[in-house]
């Protein structure tokens, strides 16, 4: 297999840009864990949500800004109680969930559950269609900071409903708006962060800020390259999208999947990055090999992935360069940030040497030298052009 390389550069001569933000819920793409890679359903635990807020605080992934411990489907019973509430799975938090989420809390890190918008959620459990105001309620009287809302068992012409409903009646809009209310309802007790799950249909990207914090842009990344093809290359064409308190969510970061190798990770880590992704790490803490802490570690990346300007990087064409081809990951992306531009030098396809010339890169555009930082290798340089190693 030819080596597959993501060198990430900033210059950083140009002005300041602009950025006026009010405080407020995703304000920068949120980062954090999330159980379902790392056991599916076995994963939506009490004993998992805390023994991963420990590894936060202990790998120092809290103080790079890893901040949502984030519990995915499974986490309650097959029924609702007799009062119509969601009954958290005893077996699996035998304390409950607020002594979880206060435990987190004290942490110093936030809390995350996911629910679904159909009459069940993806793995049959129940769902939070018809049950919106009091699902928050309750979600507000844990201390609960993030609600994933997945898009299954959702109203479909087919009968009965299936889990992925290829035949929709209606937009997925119109089961997220009920959600949507209930949360801006609650809005003065709680201010959750609401990431949507409908698969990128719809063009939720358009809508997506007017909804929640955070969109999945696409279906799941299966952690093989191939996905991180196909999500990757697709976040070009709707960087335009992304700004401060409304994100593309590329899914979480495969990484330490053992479909793929180190330079594959790299540019998995860094792609999503540049693009402002939510960075959400789908992998057990306990098993994570030195090669993927050093990516995931990596303050320049994660710094450029914060940037208060918010702005995602997309796709250029230098001259002479070949035109993008659908579904394969392009060599040349820029964006802006507050003190510079990121520019990506992406050997996705292609194991070889890339190099660009600052004057060709949007945001930069004249002739004259910029300082630049390499940031895995953390070489720095001042010219007119790079040139990956
Ligand atoms: C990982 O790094 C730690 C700390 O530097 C070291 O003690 C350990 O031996 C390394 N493990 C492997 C498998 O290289
Ligand atoms: C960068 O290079 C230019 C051109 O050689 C030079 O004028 C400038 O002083 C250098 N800047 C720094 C910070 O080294």
């Amino acid at each position: 297999m030819k080596s597959k390389e993501a060198v990430l550069l900033s210059a950083l001569a140009i002005p300041q840009l602009a950025s006026a933000l009010d405080n407020g819920v995703g304000l920068k793409p949120h980062m954090g864990w999330s159980s379902w890679n790392v056991a599916q359903c076995n994963a939506a635990s009490a004993k998992y949500a805390l023994a991963t807020a420990d590894k936060f605080a202990s790998l120092g992934l809290k103080d790079l800004g890893y901040e949502y411990i984030n519990i995915d489907d499974c986490w309650s019973t097959k029924s609702r109680d007799s009062a119509g509430r969601l009954v958290p799975d005893p077996a699996k938090w035998p304390n409950g969930v607020k002594a979880v989420t206060d435990r987190i809390h004290s942490m110093g890190l936030k809390f995350g559950l996911y629910g679904c918008a159909g009459d069940k959620t993806c793995a049959g459990y129940p769902g939070s269609e018809g049950h919106e105001k009091s699902d928050v309620a309750q979600l507000v009287s844990w201390g609960v900071d993030f609600w994933k809302y997945d898009n299954c068992y959702t109203p479909c012409r087919q009968n009965p409903r299936p889990q992925t409903c290829t035949s929709p009646s209606g937009s997925t809009k119109t089961w997220y708006a009920p959600m949507r209310d209930a949360i801006l309802g609650a809005q003065n007790t709680r201010k959750l962060h609401f990431n949507l799950c409908n698969w990128g249909r719809d063009e939720v990207w358009t809508w997506g800020a007017t909804y929640g914090h955070s969109w999945r842009m696409s279906v799941d990344n299966w952690g093989d390259w191939a996905s991180v093809e196909r999500i990757g290359s697709s976040a070009a064409g709707i960087h335009q999208y992304s700004s401060p308190g409304g994100f593309n969510d590329l899914d979480m970061l495969y990484l330490g999947s053992p479909k793929l190798n180190v330079n594959q990770e790299r540019l998995h880590f860094g792609l999503w990055a540049i693009t402002k992704s939510p960075l959400v790490l789908g992998l057990d803490l306990d098993k994570i090999s030195n090669s993927t802490l050093t990516i995931i570690r990596n303050k320049g990346l994660i710094d450029i992935n914060q940037d208060s300007v918010g702005k995602a990087a997309t796709t250029f064409r230098p001259p002479g360069a070949p035109s993008p081809v659908g579904g394969k990951i392009y060599p040349y992306w820029a964006g802006p940030l507050s003190d510079g531009v990121v520019i990506g030098l992406c050997a996705g396809t292609s194991a070889g040497t890339y190099s660009v010339n600052f004057k060709d890169v949007p945001g930069l555009g004249d002739s004259r030298s910029y300082l630049w930082k390499e940031m895995h290798t953390g070489q720095t340089g001042n010219g007119s052009s790079v040139t990956t190693a």
